[in-house]
């Protein structure tokens, strides 16, 4: 007899990542130019520093030791210390102002296990998450896990809309659903999927609409800054964190990772976490893993305190600045005879461009384009999974577009193949 199995209903709301699919296709199709997977350039992966640190803390036995064994939940003091000086002199204040804050800086087995673990400390089943529309599809699977509602807000070219989030929000109340708004999330530094950042005169006013919205709301209401892409601005400025923005520091969650400006094999990510979040997010994180990987804790604080960090990345900006400039030159040249119909964003960091095509073509894994680029050789992210459910049906003709990883000639080639494809699929103009 065969037995069924019950699973949980968290897990049973849990659907597999969206593009799980498309990277196991880029795996056995090596021909086809992968502009889906958001990695980051192979070649510039920092081999020599990093067999250099680890040489370094195993050549001393008792460093050694002491790496190779667990660490603590929260992690490694003396990293914490240096994140949060580092978050004093990006934001140019006085050494020392921020030292409340280290205590509140936990260490995470990637930026992902901070924004999973948000949601597990903050959300029951009906709650609700406001979303950039659109926004880091990875995130709205554990939003599904905790049954949680996310609702999208707009962004426009300058990031998430204010005047858009205030109305959001005031319907909500309107509809008697205020209490259930537990989190908003953005992620205002060259944002995946769009590349966009949010606007410097939008942060303050952001950080001000939540905290207003707190009171309204008569309970906490937090605002979770994901930003993943930090310090890979290629024109240098970085934007001030809307960590730091908040003065009180209780309802911004700064999450942060080395995952793109150093190694994503390496899994390091933190999180500065308002005071009433820290314990049950270490309660929480405890019954996960009891602390993140100690030893890469070790060898990511030798890195950064001796500069090498801090030289890989200036190296990254360029590399990724020619990469994008290649990328999206080559979208001008092979999208020119249908560029009234086409758009996409130029970011000025990350590592992503956000197409929009006309509405009418489904850009979705069945639809006709998808066949049509499998055709030519080339694969992206369907945008329709970047919108969270709500208020209305996802827009299907929206495509993701990702130039870390191809080097530069396969990026003009997969411009190119993408461009055919897109011509093929489009149906004529009513003038042609
Ligand atoms: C916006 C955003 N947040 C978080 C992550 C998670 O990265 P990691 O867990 O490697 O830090 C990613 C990875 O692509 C991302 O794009």
């Amino acid at each position: 007899m065969t037995l069924s199995t019950h699973l949980s209903a968290a897990t049973a709301r849990t659907s597999a990542p969206s593009i799980s699919s498309l990277m196991k296709l880029a795996l056995e199709r090596p021909e086809i130019v992968s502009l889906a997977a958001g990695f980051v350039d192979q070649q510039s992966l920092p081999i020599a520093t990093t067999a250099h640190a680890a040489a370094q803390i195993l050549g001393d036995e008792p460093a050694g030791r002491s790496a190779l064994q667990y660490g603590t939940t929260i992690g490694d003091e003396a990293l914490r210390a240096i994140l949060v000086e580092r978050l004093e002199v990006q934001h140019g204040v006085p050494p020392g102002t921020y030292r409340q804050a280290v205590g509140r800086t936990v260490l995470t087995t990637g930026s992902a296990q901070l924004i999973y673990l948000v949601g597990e400390a903050l959300l029951d089943p009906g709650d609700i998450v406001i979303v950039e529309s659109p926004t880091y599809f990875v995130f709205l699977g554990p939003l599904e896990t905790r049954g949680a509602r996310a609702i999208r807000t707009p962004i426009d070219e300058h990031g998430l809309q204010i005047d858009a989030l205030e109305a959001t929000l005031g319907r909500l109340r309107d509809e008697g659903l205020l209490e259930k708004v537990k989190l908003i999330y953005t992620i205002p530094e060259h944002a995946n999927p769009t590349g966009i950042s949010l606007a410097d005169d939008r942060r303050k006013p952001l950080v001000d609409l939540v905290r207003r919205w707190s009171e309204k709301a008569g309970r906490r209401i937090y605002l979770l800054e994901d930003s993943a892409y930090h310090g890979l601005s290629y024109d240098h400025k970085e934007g001030r964190s809307l960590w730091s923005l908040d003065p009180e520091g209780e309802t911004v969650i700064l999450a942060r990772t080395f995952s793109k400006t150093f190694s994503p094999g390496m899994k390091l990510g933190y999180g500065v976490l308002p005071k009433a979040l820290v314990d049950p997010i270490l309660a929480l994180k405890g019954n996960h893993d009891f602390g993140t990987s100690n030893f890469v804790q070790k060898l990511v604080r030798l890195v950064l305190a001796g500069g090498e960090y801090d030289r890989h990345v200036e190296h990254l900006r360029a590399l990724y600045a020619r990469k994008c400039d290649v990328f999206v030159e080559a979208l001008e040249r092979y999208f020119a005879p249908i560029r009234d119909r086409v758009s996409w964003t130029r970011p000025n960091g990350g590592l992503y461009v956000w197409m929009t095509l006309p509405e009418e073509v489904d850009a979705g894994f069945d639809g006709p384009l998808f066949a049509r680029c499998l055709a030519e050789g080339v694969i992206y992210v369907p945008g329709e999974f970047a919108f969270a459910p709500e208020p209305t049906a996802a827009p299907r003709h929206h495509l993701r577009l990702s130039f870390g990883v191809p080097d530069e000639a396969t990026l003009a080639e997969g411009a190119r193949r993408l461009a055919e494809a897109v011509r093929a699929t489009l149906r004529p103009a009513p003038d042609e």
